[in-house]
């Protein structure tokens, strides 16, 4: 029989599920966003966030379930004693226990653990940066060992892959988030938030051109990241040019062709920032044979083409998962539950959550 994994994602502001199984892959990936009702806030709020999971958990496994089509095998073990059947095929239970908002992972795991005790069927706790850096996989075979650029709202970091499980990490963000970045900066300019795909949409009408020059930071020696710099650079060149006003945090200049310069050069800036380490990351792990990209910020098709050009140049290849697994999503979760259990590293049901 094909192990069969169900993922479980609640660590921010999606809750997903998903069904992975051996052989095909990814059967089913079912995903509520709760972009809307954090919307009028500009940011995800914790407390609306676990409240949204604990409404939508329950339909989104059902709707996961049931759209894997998984057939009913009595050589499962008890599926006669289960009460949904499309449970009885599900061999293992994966859920996202770290990192993320602490009640929103709450409500993920303590339903991952009662399925796993009423059901009786193991459970694996996940690090959803773990999720996120073997997420290529879920469409693609990528070769060992490569380079993986992870850049989401909450974490930006480069990791050199050995094998599933064996990553070393080279360099993170000491500060902000690349998504962060463009969260924050679109909320200073009155965008809608989550900023990243509206400030890909304002650069495009510019171009992608280079307007302000933003600083790089490309002058230090390390493989860390830092946004947030970058973000202050912005504000105050926006307070040079009469645009913004500090003490009362108001942009004075709502100009459309103002945000779309500032879009299209904060674009442009990111992208070399992240050409920049890739290149310098090459040169010092020349045994890389292929680079991923992947998180939220992994959408972005300017960020993408960018990318591909560099890798090209490089002669090495690019892998980036489609945006539905870019951004949050159980697939990523139940694939690692999937290796994980050929390897049985199980948890018991004293896994915990972990910030
Ligand atoms: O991976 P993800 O869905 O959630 C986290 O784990 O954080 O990433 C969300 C982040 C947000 O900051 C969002 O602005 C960014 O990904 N993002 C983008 C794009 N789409 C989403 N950033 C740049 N360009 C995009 N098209
Ligand atoms: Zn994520």
């Amino acid at each position: 029989m094909p192990l069969t994994i169900l993922g479980i994602e609640t660590s921010c502001d999606e809750t997903a599920a998903a069904v992975y199984q051996e052989g095909p892959g990814v059967l089913s990936s079912a995903l509520f966003s709760q972009i809307k009702l954090h919307q009028q806030y500009g940011g995800v709020v914790p407390e609306i966030a676990s409240r949204s999971h604990l409404e939508k958990i329950n339909p989104i496994i059902t709707q996961a379930l049931l759209e894997a089509k998984l057939t009913h095998t009595e050589s499962k073990k008890d599926s006669q004693e289960i009460k949904n059947p499309a449970l009885a095929p599900i061999d293992v239970i994966a859920v996202t226990n770290k990192p993320g908002l602490p009640g929103s992972l709450l409500v993920g795991v303590c339903f991952a653990k009662s399925l796993s005790w009423v059901l009786d069927k193991p459970l694996i706790g996940i690090d959803h940066l773990e999720a996120h850096i073997f997420s290529s996989f879920l469409e693609q075979q990528v070769p060992f060992p490569h380079l993986c650029l992870a850049a989401s709202g909450g974490h930006t970091a480069l990791y050199l892959v050995h094998d599933f499980g064996s990553y070393q990490i080279l360099g993170q963000t000491l500060d902000d988030a690349a998504g962060e970045a463009f969260d924050k900066i679109a909320k200073v300019l009155n965008l809608e938030y989550p900023g990243g795909p509206i400030i890909e949409k304002q650069a495009e009408q510019e171009g992608f051109k280079d307007f302000f020059s933003y600083p790089r930071g490309t002058q230090q020696s390390t493989l860390d990241f830092s946004f947030s710099g970058l973000k202050t650079a912005v504000l105050y060149d926006l307070v040079k040019r009469n645009a913004y006003d500090l003490q009362s945090k108001k942009l004075l200049n709502d100009a459309q062709e103002l945000k779309q310069q500032v879009a299209s050069s904060l674009l442009v800036c990111v992208t070399d920032i992240f050409k920049h380490k890739i290149e310098r990351a090459l040169k010092h792990y020349p045994e890389i044979k292929a680079i991923t990209f992947v998180g939220g910020v992994a959408c972005n098709r300017y960020i993408k083409t960018q990318l591909q050009e560099l890798c090209a140049k490089h002669e090495k290849p690019l892998f980036v998962p489609s945006p539905k697994y870019c951004g949050d999503n159980a697939a990523m979760v139940a694939f690692v539950g999937y290796y994980k259990a050929k390897r049985n590293q199980f948890d018991d049901l004293f896994l915990d959550i972990l910030k």
